[in-house]
């Protein structure tokens, strides 16, 4: 049993289709983290269904969180403070979460925080980089988003581009749904991608207006399935590992030219940080190292397990809430279209 600390947070990630929980000690010491995944529960629909999403939290949170707490030899009258996801996501998800997380809390009197999906999101960088130098300039792909954040510090932020239609991680998502890829197609795509060859199709890089810092992922998701169909009339079949290296490859040439013309837009930033679930990807993940390393800024990204949803985001989010004084009330509820600040 470890010694009681005023720093322990305990984070609660439900938004989606992970149930997540984490003991976090002193910012980036992660004394446990535990989750489950429903990827098999939904992986027959094709994608998340979320009314069973919803019941699917309700069945796990308990035990999940038992174990967080077990695994880190915490009880928890020892935490801190309860930190949980209230947006944006799945509303049903998110309220499971935040019903839970705030019961816990009140019960306990512990202090409570309601963390903000995206932004934990590129917390989660501290948990193996808590030196990350400041101004940082966070490159953040996910399932529902795409967005460049200019941090000043860990909590004051500007959005400084956004996508405007579809985000990379849904791109990728549709795209593997066309080629008749598992769910989530972002892994299929990535492992279908390394027996492709990337000029096989001849695809676009929408880079919008001259400057423009924003995205927009349709076009490209648009020439794939068109090609697709195409091919399919034609009576050919489209090789499936071809495509999704060309398409791979397009999402990574915008994310990549845009990403330098953002750390040439803010010569400050010290940091270049990428996040969220498509930061999974090996390759994206080389390509913008290589972007920040040639603009002589430093790189960081999450391992694997911290990029997609997780508990220890948020348990991270909620530590630097923590330290700032800035805790949440009762009140909370759930916000599925929670916006990033300033959005
Ligand atoms: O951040 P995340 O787990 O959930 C949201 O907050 O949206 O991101 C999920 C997204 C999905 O679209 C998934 O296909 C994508 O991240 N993804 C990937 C990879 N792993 C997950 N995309 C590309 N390559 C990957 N290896
Ligand atoms: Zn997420």
């Amino acid at each position: 049993m470890i010694d009681i600390a005023q720093d322990l947070v305990l984070g609660i990630e439900t938004s989606c289709d992970e149930t997540s929980a984490a003991v976090l000690s002193g910012g980036s010491v992660l004394l446990s983290h535990v989750t489950s995944s429903q990827i098999d529960v939904h992986q027959v629909y094709g994608g998340v269904v979320p009314e069973i999403a919803s019941r699917e939290h309700c069945l796990h949170i308990d035990a999940v969180v038992d174990r967080a707490l077990g695994e880190a030899g915490v009880r928890l009258k020892d935490l801190g403070a309860v930190a949980v996801t209230f947006g944006p996501g799945l509303v049903g998800s998110l309220l499971v979460g935040v019903a839970y997380a705030k019961a816990l809390a009140y019960a306990r009197g512990l202090k409570f925080i309601g963390v903000n999906h995206l932004e934990a999101h590129v917390l989660a960088n501290l948990l193996e980089h808590p030196d990350m130098a400041f101004p940082v300039l966070a490159l953040l792909v996910s399932g529902g988003h795409t967005n460049y954040l200019y941090f000043e510090d860990y909590l004051t932020y500007r959005v400084v581009g956004r996508t405007r239609d579809d985000a990379a991680g849904e791109a990728f998502d549709k795209v593997a749904r066309a080629l008749k890829l598992g769910y989530p197609g972002g892994p299929h795509i990535e492992k279908a991608a390394q027996k492709g060859r990337d000029d096989a199709y001849a695809l676009p890089r929408s880079l919008l207006e001259p400057g423009s810092l924003d995205f927009s992922f349709s076009g490209l998701k648009s020439a794939v399935l068109n090609q697709l169909n195409s091919a399919r009339m034609r009576g050919d079949t489209p090789s499936v590992e071809d495509m999704a290296a060309s398409f791979q490859r397009a999402v990574i040439d915008v994310l990549v030219t845009k990403t330098h013309m953002a750390l040439e837009r803010f010569p400050q930033a010290r940091t270049l940080a990428l996040a969220g679930g498509v930061a999974a990807n090996g390759a994206l993940g080389q390509a913008i190292e290589a972007e920040a390393m040639q603009q002589g800024v430093d790189f960081c990204s999450p391992s694997l397990e911290f990029c997609t949803d997780n508990g220890a985001m948020v348990a991270v989010a909620g530590y630097c809430y923590n330290k700032a004084g800035r805790y949440t009330g009762w009140n909370l509820n759930a916000v599925p279209g929670l916006k990033l600040t300033a959005e």
